[in-house]
């Protein structure tokens, strides 16, 4: 096959959240496929970057006192760390608030223009008069008009499902200010896209453009009726590239986020020398975009609009995949199963994630779920219990010894010829996003190889010198076997395939011939441990982190929105939405009494409690976690007053029952302000 040149891309993380296990389905998803297509011999490249624009960039700046800029550059290099530590690496990791990304945003906009699809109309939306800006759906916040649950957004209600007009909230808040919102008009810019309807129709339903559900979800709702004009513009003040031809409205976050993939390959051109061109206007090369279900609308239709109106080369596939559930259910702050890739990092390694992930993962939409039982068990049972054993109880026999010169085809039962014959389907598998498939293929692979291995039983001939030969030969089918596996692998264990070459003393890449190739006459080096059986108490302290975490920083969770991470256009105000209304009965029934710290003192292995002992005035003693050791050192907060929520029902932790709970303002981490009673207050004293 002649060698294919392929440009992939990733969604964009919003910049406003860090990098989470919901996200990582989509980087790994990616990384295999792209990994698999370097080991076939293409020229691939993957480039990605940070989603910048939008008014919760803008509010957060504001709230934390500082340029949009500094918090721009501190979240990027976060986020790339993150999908480093997961083996993820981009050709290059750009962002959308670039100079590259807005000299393009102002190329297609005027290729929009030329082509006659823009529209002005007045649009009436909500206002914050106090903040000055107009309000997105989702920082407005009301009683829900179907339930009238409270506190909910101006899109949707979390309690019951309704979607509605922020309009239909009753009694509806600025989600920033806590204002009564108004409604003003003003003019938005919108593109007709119902002219490239026909154009719509035809690209989107291409047999292997995009998963079967998704083409068919376009064609039964959006592509079944006139398109709508499309929204593209935002009044000032808004975080984001103003419009050339009408200054004071900025382009939607959802125009420029996507020409984001173009800007971050201009940047990668700009330090290489490389031709855009090549990349983006030839048909002789491959988009692939990879994105979760929940945005397909804007890369299926928007994003081909815009490249069909300004001459881009237009993706050959969108590869679309369902959500992570963990456990069954939606990620949750509260269980601690919304893990942050850095939390994971900390205590478990990527390889056990990136191959679970792969044995779970096909072509298919659906959601995918993370059982935690299921993880360790799979990982030890088939990395650990078939891969890694089928080397580490061979290899020892042998080191530093030579391989035969030819390798004993004829000994191995036709091992290794069928593992060879089977390289196809397998690359079938990983070229059609079937990694599910791949998987269980090369268990079965290894599978076979372990029986081979305990019906020669190398452990026996070892103890007889007369049979060397024998031993040599049986471990040098196992351990080729072995190889062969690893090379199939190798789009999801990288590091599997290094050490198996490095074991096997080949210098020089891996490529997917490699697994139809034996390895003859090379010197067996010493064995690595290559891997240690996940620990599921390791898996008990990252949730248990996670939830510390989310405790921690719970009001500053609120306020971002969905459990999703998303939210560039959450509602962030002065830090956090108003929780629902409360009546003083309600208020009443929350007991706070003054306490006195006695002793304060670090949790070890917790980085973000201190253990508190209170006095609540006379013998009373309470022992309370608090999650505030970023913010205090113990010993300056012995022997001051403080508040407690005295009646709170206590609450078994990791390291000991919390018995109430110390109060204090600010949105966590570091930023926390323990709260005091002036003096002359008295322990036990209820506050009122
Ligand atoms: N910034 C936009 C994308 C712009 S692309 C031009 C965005 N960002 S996001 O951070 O919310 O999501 C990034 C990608 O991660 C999306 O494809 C989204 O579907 C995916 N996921 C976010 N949460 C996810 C899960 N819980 N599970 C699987 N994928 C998830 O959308
Ligand atoms: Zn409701």
């Amino acid at each position: 096959m002649s060698r294919r040149r392929i440009l992939v891309t990733s969604a964009l993380p919003y910049v406003n959240a860090g990098i989470h296990l919901g996200y990582l389905v989509e980087a790994l998803q990616t990384d295999f496929w792209l990994r698999f297509q370097r080991l076939r011999g293409h020229e691939v490249r993957y480039f990605c970057g940070d989603d910048t624009h939008g008014t919760a960039t803008m509010l957060r700046a504001e709230r934390e006192g500082r340029t949009p800029e500094s918090l721009l550059e501190e979240m990027k290099a976060a986020h790339v760390a993150d999908l480093v530590g997961f083996g993820v690496v981009h050709d290059h990791y750009g962002s959308t608030h670039s100079a590259a990304n807005e000299a393009f945003v102002a190329e297609i906009w005027s290729a929009l223009r030329a082509a006659g699809c823009i529209d002005e109309r007045e649009v009436t939306q909500f206002y914050d008069p106090e903040a000055g800006i107009f309000l997105a759906d989702r920082f407005v916040v009301g009683g829900c008009p179907r339930c009238k649950s409270p506190g909910q957004y101006g899109d949707n209600c979390e309690v019951c499902g309704a979607t509605y007009e922020p309009g239909d909230l009753i009694d509806p808040k600025s989600a920033i200010s806590g204002a009564a919102p108004e409604e003003r008009s003003h003019v938005h810019l919108f593109v007709r896209l119902e002219e490239f309807h026909a154009f719509l129709e035809e690209w989107t339903q291409a047999p292997g453009r995009m998963p079967p559900e998704t083409a068919n979800w376009l064609r039964g709702t959006f592509l079944a009726e006139p398109l709508r004009d499309w929204d593209v513009s935002r009044p000032a003040p808004y975080f984001g590239f103003e419009i050339p031809d009408a200054p004071g409205n900025y382009f939607y976050v959802w125009v420029d986020a996507p020409i984001g993939y173009i800007a971050a390959t201009r940047e990668w051109c700009d330090t290489t020398g490389e031709d855009l061109d090549r990349w983006w206007r030839d048909p002789e090369c491959e988009i692939h975009h990879f994105i979760g279900k929940d945005i397909a609308y804007f890369h299926t239709l928007f994003w081909p609009v815009m490249l069909k109106a300004a001459g881009f080369q237009l993706p050959k596939a969108v590869h679309v995949h369902g959500f992570l559930t963990v456990n069954g259910e939606k990620m949750s702050k509260r269980k601690g199963t919304f893990v942050l890739a850095r939390t994971y990092l900390d205590h478990l390694s990527p390889e056990y994630l990136r191959y679970y992930y792969a044995s779970k993962l096909s072509s298919r939409v659906d959601d995918i779920d993370l059982n935690f039982d299921e993880f360790v068990q799979k990982v030890n049972a088939d990395l650990v219990g078939k891969v890694v054993n089928l080397a580490s109880r061979t290899a020892r026999f042998v080191k530093g010894e030579r391989l035969p010169a030819t390798y004993p085809a004829n000994r191995d039962g036709g091992l290794f010829a069928a593992g060879a014959a089977a390289g196809e389907e397998i690359a079938a598998a990983f070229e059609s996003l079937d990694t599910s498939k791949a998987m269980r293929l090369v268990m079965g692979l290894a599978d076979r190889a372990n029986e081979f291995v305990e019906s020669r039983e190398p452990w026996n001939l070892k103890k007889d010198p007369a049979r060397a030969q024998e031993l040599l030969e049986v471990c040098a089918i196992a351990l080729n076997l072995f190889r062969q596996i690893t090379v199939y692998l190798a789009p999801v264990l990288p590091r599997f395939a290094e050490e198996s070459a490095r074991l096997l003393s080949l210098d020089g890449g891996t490529s997917w011939a490699d697994a139809a190739r034996p390895v003859e006459g090379a010197i067996v080096a010493k064995f690595q441990h290559l891997m240690e059986r996940v620990d599921p108490e390791k898996v008990a302290a990252m949730i248990e982190a996670s939830r510390e975490a989310a405790q921690a920083s719970e009001v500053e969770a609120a306020a971002r929105g969905r459990a999703g991470g998303s939210g560039t256009d959450a509602p962030a105000l002065a830090g956090e939405p108003l929780a629902p209304e409360c009546t003083i009965d309600d208020f009443a029934r929350v007991d706070l009494r003054v306490a006195e710290i006695l002793e304060a003192k670090a949790v070890p292995k917790a980085d973000k409690l201190l253990e508190l002992t209170l006095s609540l005035g006379g013998e009373e003693r309470r022992t309370v976690f608090a999650g505030i050791k970023k913010a205090y050192a113990p010993e300056d907060l012995v022997g001051r007053l403080t508040v407690v929520v005295a009646n709170l029902a206590p609450r078994k932790m990791k390291f000991g029952t919390s018995e109430g709970m110390v109060l204090a303002a600010g949105p966590g981490d570091s930023e926390l302000f323990v709260l005091s009673p002036d003096s002359g207050a008295k322990p036990g004293q209820r506050i009122r």
